[in-house]
Formats: structure tokens, sequence, C-alpha cells
């Protein structure tokens, strides 16, 4: 199976010409650009990008969508928005997220054949400046735990619910997750095919780097921030408008938190010589479109449903979306 998928891997590079770390970065982009140029016209986002709870009016109906201008091309608009599947499907994210980190961590142990065959497709100028063995140990780590605590939270803060996201949203994520569990190590593969497994991997025998101790506990902070978010929005029994001190000043901090948590991954995870690791910068930027749109129609939602009440609606106005001061 493994190798079947490096021929194939392999196969798609050849033709491609691309270096991997530049398809994999172009990946994020491409999909980062697809996602904003969907988000544009207000016929496309209504019908393909808004999912969960800001998909469903008042009465739980899949919100009303404006007319795309003529039956001839709204009807195979619409027919295509209802291949939906539910909101719930996030938890098959985690899933592929720890799938994906326990399949890296034996490929890059045993110098797998996928390995091989991604790391033979890094061209020279990425490998020149990689990052250390003890850099994509801490970052598969964080990862690791990211995509765990996620699958957890997604299972035991599961309630019932009818919301739902269209379908290319869920392949789309699918995609990304089994993307990021390669964009954790990619940069390091030079380090990684020359390692010699020892002890000495494993034994803090310097003090954490600046970097290290910057990013750690960063990274560390959103996750209980956003568990937290996660937490509070389970105890809600229907549809509120969040009185969590942290919901009333930003409208989706759980999004911030995320972006906050592969930001601090591109940091960390910066090879030799370089201020950031571009390729999981790109995956944050991704991470921060996506979310960056959906905060948007959140704060559109919660405006419509819960702006009834003129102290609500200036209190949900004056919300920042994410991140407090930025965004
Ligand atoms: N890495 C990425 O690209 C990416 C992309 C998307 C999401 N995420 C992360 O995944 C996590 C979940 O994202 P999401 O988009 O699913 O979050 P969400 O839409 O806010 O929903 C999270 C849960 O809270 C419920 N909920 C939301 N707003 C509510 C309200 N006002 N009242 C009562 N319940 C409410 C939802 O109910 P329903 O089940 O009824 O919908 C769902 O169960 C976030 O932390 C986000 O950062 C990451």
């Amino acid at each position: 199976m493994a190798s079947f998928l490096a021929q194939g891997v392999d196969a798609v590079l050849e033709a491609t010409g691309m270096d991997a770390v530049d398809a994999l970065r172009a990946f994020f982009l491409l999909a980062a650009a697809t996602t904003i140029s969907v988000s544009i016209p207000s016929s496309l986002r209504s019908r393909f990008l808004v999912y969960g709870p800001r998909a469903t009016s008042t009465d739980s109906k899949p919100q009303s969508r404006p007319s795309a201008g003529g039956a001839s091309i709204s009807r195979p608009l619409d027919y295509l928005a209802t291949w939906r599947v539910p909101h719930s499907y996030f938890t098959q994210f985690y899933i592929a997220s720890v799938v994906s980190s326990v399949f890296w961590a034996i490929q890059l142990l045993c110098r797998g054949t996928l390995f091989e065959a991604i790391s033979s497709r890094v061209s020279e100028e990425h490998r020149v400046q990689t990052m250390s063995l003890t850099q994509v140990l801490v970052c598969w780590i964080l990862l690791a735990m990211q995509g765990s605590r996620r699958l957890w939270e997604s299972t035991s803060f599961a309630k019932p619910s009818t919301s739902k996201m269209w379908f290319v949203h869920w392949l789309l994520g699918l995609a990304f997750y089994l993307a990021a569990g390669i964009a954790i190590w990619i940069e390091g593969s030079e380090a990684l095919m020359n390692f010699n497994l020892t002890l000495d991997y494993i034994k803090i025998t310097r003090a954490p780097s600046l970097r290290t101790f910057i990013c750690v506990p960063l990274f560390l902070m959103a996750s209980g921030m956003q568990h937290d978010c996660h937490h509070f929005l389970f105890s809600l029994e229907k549809y509120t408008l969040p009185d969590h001190p942290i919901f009333r000043a930003v409208v989706c901090p759980h999004y911030g938190a995320e972006c906050v948590i592969y930001l601090s991954l591109a940091f960390l995870g910066a090879p030799r010589g370089q201020s950031v690791n571009k390729t999981l910068l790109a995956c944050s930027a991704f991470v921060a479109v996506n979310l960056g749109l959906t905060a948007r129609t959140t704060k559109q939602w919660y405006l419509e449903k819960f702006g009834g009440d003129k102290d609500d609606l200036e209190q949900i106005k004056s919300r920042w979306l994410m991140i407090p001061y930025i965004y």
C-alpha cells in the first residue's frame, strides 16, 4: 500500500516538475485562494461556504439563498449545495490527523517508502537549510497533541445537532489534515535522511532556545483556551448568543486560538538560518483564511439571530472576530 502511494506521489511530482516542498505550499495557498474566491459572490458563499450553526435560520431550516441571476444557473448550484454531510463529520478530520501523525512517526523512524519518495523530491535548495531533528520531534509532538485533543473533544463534547457542511468542505478538511501531517516534517527531510537513532535525541542536554521558550507556552496557552471555548459551546443547550467573558470580547475565540496554534508551529519549525517555516506558514495562512471567513459569517449570523435587542446588537457589533485588536 505504502509503495503504491509512493509511486503515485512520485509520478505526480514528476509530471508537475515540482519540488515536494513547493507542491505542499502551493496546495495550502491554492486552497486558501479558492476559499476566498468562493466567498466573494454571495450566491456561492451562502450555498457552499456557510456551514454548521450559521447555515441554519431561526427556525432551523437552511438559510434562503440569494438568486444567482437566473434559474438556469441557480438550479444546478442549488442542487450541488444539497450535497451536505453532518457537521459532526469534523471528528473524521481529527481521526485523519491522529492516524497521519502515527503513520509519519513510523515512516520517519523506519525511513519508509513514502518518506523516501517525498524526501527524494525535496530540492537541494530546501535541503541546505533544514530543521533539526529536535525541531521535527517537538513539532510532531505538538501536532499529535492537537489532533488527539480535538479528537477527544469532538467525541466527548458531542451534542445532538442537525447542522451540516458542504461535502467539498469535508473533503478539503481531510486533505488539509493529511497535508499538515507532512508539512510538520518536510523541511527537516535532510536531517531525517541522515540520522542514526540514539537516545541522545530524547535527552535534554541544552537549555531551550528563546524561540522554544516563547512558542511552546504560546501553543499550550492557545490549546487550553480553545479547550475552554469548546467546553463552553458544548454547555449551551440551544443556539445562544455566547455570554462567556472570552466570547463577549470576541465572536470566535476558538478560531483565534487555532491560528495561534498553527502560527506557533510555523515559528517553532523554522529551518536553520530562517525566521519561519514557510510550509507551516502557508498551512497557517489556509487556517486563518478559512476561519477568518467563517468568523465573519458567524458575526453576521449573531446579528441576524440575536440582534433584535438594541443592547445585544451594540454588544455584538463591538466584538472582534477572532483576535482582539488584530481581527
Ligand atoms: N484548521 C482548520 O482549518 C479548521 C477549520 C475549521 C475549524 N477548525 C477548528 O475546529 C473547531 C470547531 O470549529 P467549528 O467551525 O466546527 O466551530 P463552531 O461552528 O463554532 O461549532 C463548534 C460547536 O459549537 C456549537 N455552537 C457553535 N456556536 C454555537 C452557539 N452560538 N450556541 C450553541 N452552540 C454553538 C456547534 O453546534 P452544531 O454542532 O449544532 O453546529 C458545534 O457543536 C474550532 O476550534 C476551529 O478552530 C479548524
